[in-house]
């Protein structure tokens, strides 16, 4: 395929004669490239999040060669190139900080160059959203490949799965009932492959996302890392991405508001992340479709949660994959018309084409919708006067006997006042109480911390007690698990009525009727929002103070005022 039926943008650089023409092409040639491939075939980017530092994707090298493998086939020309890489396990003070950050890098660096189509090389959590945020706001023919997840931990005869073993370990430590050296053999038998954390975290959650949005090919999920499938899988979006540059499939095609509502009720139906609310909140800003809270609660509420995968259920990913992946739920969920089955995706063909001979080989990890895990999945969105734009709580990760609570406020100030105060014995704080921690927003903790599922007291972990309800404006690991109401809005730090919250006041959390009630006048509260002072984090300079400048509320999907829309793939000027 020498000749392109159309002109492509890559023309418009290695199309040129003289002076500009050799610039363009003789650097290019530097790395053993022949003349002929800028004869006006395809230039492919292959958009690479790896990086030694991001443990998760340091297979994505590896990945990339096998997507050159599918383009080079196709006639086009690949070329890989870098962009920031957030991993979530190093990356301080957290990765959601930098997620707009990355979505810059990667929409300048696909706009300002000679770049038809792009491949998305993407694993942990935030690497997935900030990359098609920036290619969506491109609207540029995008495919997205997902590293996939690792291998089943291995402990003592059990399977284990990343971060949520973590947190069930470190309270198991806390209440004497597993040792420090247990704890450090357990730290090898849980990474023991390439890939992404293997329960239905965020890394997988939006893995399954972009499936269910269209914008990856069938299976892009559940695939483990090591799998030879996972590569195969890669050399076909090669071939796939060059084909979609031919045919035009712009990713404003794909993401319309069918596909997010379709991501939606996969959400419900895997048990994904509460991140994913953020993120396609945020997507969906890029692309300018008008995507909601209410339609997070109004699509989510009647999804059965039907795969029994950690931190909902018991299984892992590996589990999932050889279970029958995501077209197996799809499938499921089409039987009960809960899908846009026409949605067009990827491979050219709809959702319900793709899923509609999709097998399910196990029953137990991916239950029939009429005996599912949780019968209303989903996400709920909660409101009332302690978050007037919303909150967000997963039921399906949450304990049935506290979806219906009312209890004794105990508040932290900040996460550095709930480590300080946690532990004292004086803590006036039992079962009943709920944990409410403040300022952990998107402006109060810049990036918006995964510190919702505060750890309980060791005094109550030593009792037996397995969960309380705890509230915040900060997001929880799609890890964890919990009675956990999360992404407050508005945040403390911007004035939110969270910032108001007193030791002692009683809250009612009723998630049936959506409600979260703060059990104080509107006039005490007047009164103490006039002695209310901000706790902003001091102004450093640099990214971080243009991030509180500009962040918008999670229930806005924090992106950065300035980067919500489309802004094509024109350039305004040539470099020479
Ligand atoms: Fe990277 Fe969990 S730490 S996916």
């Amino acid at each position: 395929m020498a000749e392109a039926k159309r002109k492509l943008r890559s023309a418009d650089w290695f199309g040129h004669q003289g002076k500009d023409g050799l610039i363009y092409r003789s650097w290019m040639r530097n790395q053993g490239l022949p003349g002929h491939v800028f004869d006006g075939r395809p230039v492919i980017g292959i958009c690479n999040t790896w990086s030694e530092l991001t443990p998760c994707n340091a297979h994505l090298r590896e990945i990339a060669e096998h997507v050159k493998r599918g383009v080079w086939e196709m006639g086009a020309l690949p070329v890989e190139f870098p962009v920031m890489s957030t991993g979530e396990t190093l990356l301080r003070p957290t990765a959601m900080l930098f997620r707009n950050l990355v979505s810059m890098d990667v929409e300048e660096s696909i706009r300002g160059n000679p770049i038809d189509g792009v491949v998305l090389l993407c694993g942990c959590d935030k690497t997935t959203p900030s990359l098609v945020m920036g290619a969506a706001s491109c609207d540029i023919p995008a495919l997205v490949v997902s590293g996939g997840p690792m291998l089943n931990g291995k402990y003592r005869g059990r399977d284990i799965g990343s971060g949520t073993d973590v947190w069930r370990f470190s309270e198991e430590v806390k209440a004497g009932r597993m040792t420090q050296a247990d704890l450090s053999e357990a730290e090898s038998c849980m990474s023991r492959s390439a890939g992404h954390c293997m329960t239905m975290g965020t890394a997988s959650t939006m893995a399954n996302m972009v499936e269910a949005l269209g914008i990856a090919l069938p299976q892009n999920a559940a695939i483990p890392a090591v799998d030879a499938r996972r590569r195969v899988m890669a050399h076909m979006a090669g071939r796939r991405i060059v084909e979609m540059v031919e045919e035009d499939l712009r990713l404003s095609k794909i993401l319309t508001k069918e596909a997010f509502e379709n991501a939606i009720r996969v959400n419900g139906a895997i048990g994904g992340s509460t991140n994913a609310v953020i993120h396609l909140l945020a997507i969906a800003g890029r692309v300018g479709v008008k995507l909601t809270l209410e339609d997070w609660d109004r699509l989510g509420r009647d999804v059965p949660t039907i795969v029994d995968l950690m931190p909902s259920g018991r299984f892992l990913m590996e589990d999932y994959y050889y279970a029958g992946g995501q077209p197996a739920v799809v499938r499921a969920l089409m039987s009960r018309g809960l899908l846009h089955a026409d949605a067009l995706t990827v491979t050219g063909k709809s959702i319900g084409e793709n899923c509609q001979d999709a097998p399910n080989w196990n029953a137990e990890v991916i239950r029939p919708l009429e005996s599912p895990l949780v019968e209303h999945g989903g996400v709920a969105v909660l409101r009332g006067n302690l978050a007037p734009d919303g909150a967000v709580l997963k039921p399906s990760a949450a304990s049935p006997e506290l979806m219906k609570h009312r209890g004794r406020a105990v508040v932290f100030k900040t996460i550095e006042h709930y480590k300080e105060r946690i532990e004292d014995p004086e803590l006036d704080i039992d079962e009943s109480c709920v944990m409410v921690l403040q300022n952990c927003g998107p402006k109060g903790y810049p990036g918006m911390a995964e510190v919702g599922n505060m750890g309980l007291p060791a005094k109550l972990l030593a009792k037996g007690v397995t969960d309380m309800v705890r509230i915040s404006d900060a997001r929880m690991s799609g890890t964890a698990y919990g009675t956990v109401v999360l992404h407050v809005c508005p945040e403390a730090a911007a004035g939110g009525p969270l910032a108001l919250v007193e030791d002692g006041d009683w809250i009612e959390l009723d998630v049936e009727a959506r409600r979260l009630h703060l059990e104080v006048t509107d006039e005490v509260l007047a009164e103490r929002r006039a002695k209310w002072v901000p706790q902003l984090p001091p102004a450093t300079g640099g990214y971080q103070q243009l991030y509180v400048q500009h962040v918008m509320q999670a229930s806005e999907g924090a992106d950065l005022d300035f980067l919500v829309g489309c802004r094509g793939m024109t350039v305004t000027r040539e470099s020479h």
